[in-house]
């Protein structure tokens, strides 16, 4: 599997990663068992970027990751993520970036992931109401501390991680990045670039949409997550099918899958951007592992920016409260 880093003193991770999410919550029923197989198996393909966070079901996603790591930690590059606060019984309790906090999540994850260190610890979504330099701040005691290894962002803008970046190297940002969702390509990953920082695109797959695996709004379980994004629900979908039913024949046509052509078109968007796919299925962790390998001409780009050009989604990526969280 190939290796990507975006700085000499940055990490080198695989092009391709595994996101573990889906298999903890929001998308529909999953199988701890079968999950950690998935991740051995993963491991054992040479795929060893693994992203969790904190909150995905609650702190069970760390512990499934633990759980599927005992005997094999120094196999994975293990990114998790702190900020987006949860009860345990699940519940919302809303953003917090306190130093305080920082490091008392930290403190949490490591035991939960049952892990002496962290490669990589991401704010996962920036607090508008503590100054990005005092949580970076915190975040970097933590690299002191030898607890974590390199520091990362999510959904945050350019200034906010200029600012960030003049307190600690950032390592990595873990934005949105699909066919369907092309705002960092306006700002974002050119600031990136500039500042040495891996472009790590989360939901590559446009949350499954992508690949064409869901031909109805009814192939999503009643308690899917994805029924509350805008562009799964009813009044966008068919219009959101047909663009992918279009990668699709493109896809055909070069004898790769949608999956595959979506994750080479992430990939393509420069040498310092990485995909964490999601999966729980191990067939899946090599088809989208072989994505690496396809390789894209300049009338395949065209072919896709005439399908899906900046914009051409319906719908918007989160409801309203889910944008709100997004620093802009
Ligand atoms: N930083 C953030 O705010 C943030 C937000 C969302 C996600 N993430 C991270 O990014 C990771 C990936 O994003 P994601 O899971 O939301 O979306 P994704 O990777 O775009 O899509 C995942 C969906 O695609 C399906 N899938 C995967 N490979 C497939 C293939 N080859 N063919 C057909 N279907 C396929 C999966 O189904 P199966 O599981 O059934 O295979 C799942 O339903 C997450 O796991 C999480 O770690 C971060």
């Amino acid at each position: 599997m190939e290796k990507r880093s975006a700085s000499p003193n940055g990490p080198s991770v695989t092009a391709v990663g595994l996101g573990c999410m889906g298999m903890s919550e929001f998308y529909g029923a999953s199988d701890d068992a079968r999950s950690v197989e998935v991740i051995h198996h993963a491991l054992d393909r040479g795929v060893t970027l693994l992203d969790t966070a904190d909150m995905y079901g609650a702190g069970k996603n760390e512990r499934l990751i633990g759980r599927a790591l005992k005997a094999r930690r120094a196999e994975a590059f293990l990114c998790t993520k702190f900020a987006v606060r949860r009860g345990d019984d699940g519940s919302w309790l809303g953003i917090s970036g306190r130093p305080e906090y920082v490091a008392a999540a930290c403190d949490a994850s490591l035991a939960r992931l049952g892990v002496e260190h962290i490669d990589l610890y991401y704010q996962h979504r920036v607090d508008p109401q503590v100054p990005i330099e005092e949580t970076i701040g915190a975040m970097a005691a933590l690299v002191k501390a030898g607890k974590v290894r390199w520091l990362g962002m999510s959904e945050a803008a350019p200034e906010t991680l200029r600012r960030a970046a003049k307190v600690h190297p950032i390592a990595a940002l873990q934005t949105e990045l699909s066919l369907w969702s092309r705002e960092p390509e306006t700002e974002l990953l050119a600031t990136c670039r500039e500042l040495g920082v891996l472009f790590v695109a989360y939901s590559p797959l446009g949350r499954g949409f992508l690949t064409g695996q869901f031909r109805s709004v009814a192939d999503l379980a009643a308690d899917d997550f994805r029924r509350n994004l805008p562009r799964f629900s009813e009044e966008h979908f068919a219009k959101n099918l047909a663009l992918v039913k279009a990668v699709e024949a493109l896809a055909a046509e070069k004898g790769c899958t949608a999956a595959q052509l979506a994750l080479a078109w992430v990939l393509g968007r420069g040498d310092h951007v990485v995909a964490i796919p999601g999966t729980r299925s191990a067939l899946r962790v090599d088809e989208n592992a072989a994505a690496a390998a396809v390789t894209l001409s300049p009338e395949d780009y065209a072919a896709l920016d005439a399908i899906m050009p900046p914009g051409a989604a319906e719908g918007t990526r989160y409801s309203a409260p889910g944008m709100a969280s997004v620093d802009r």
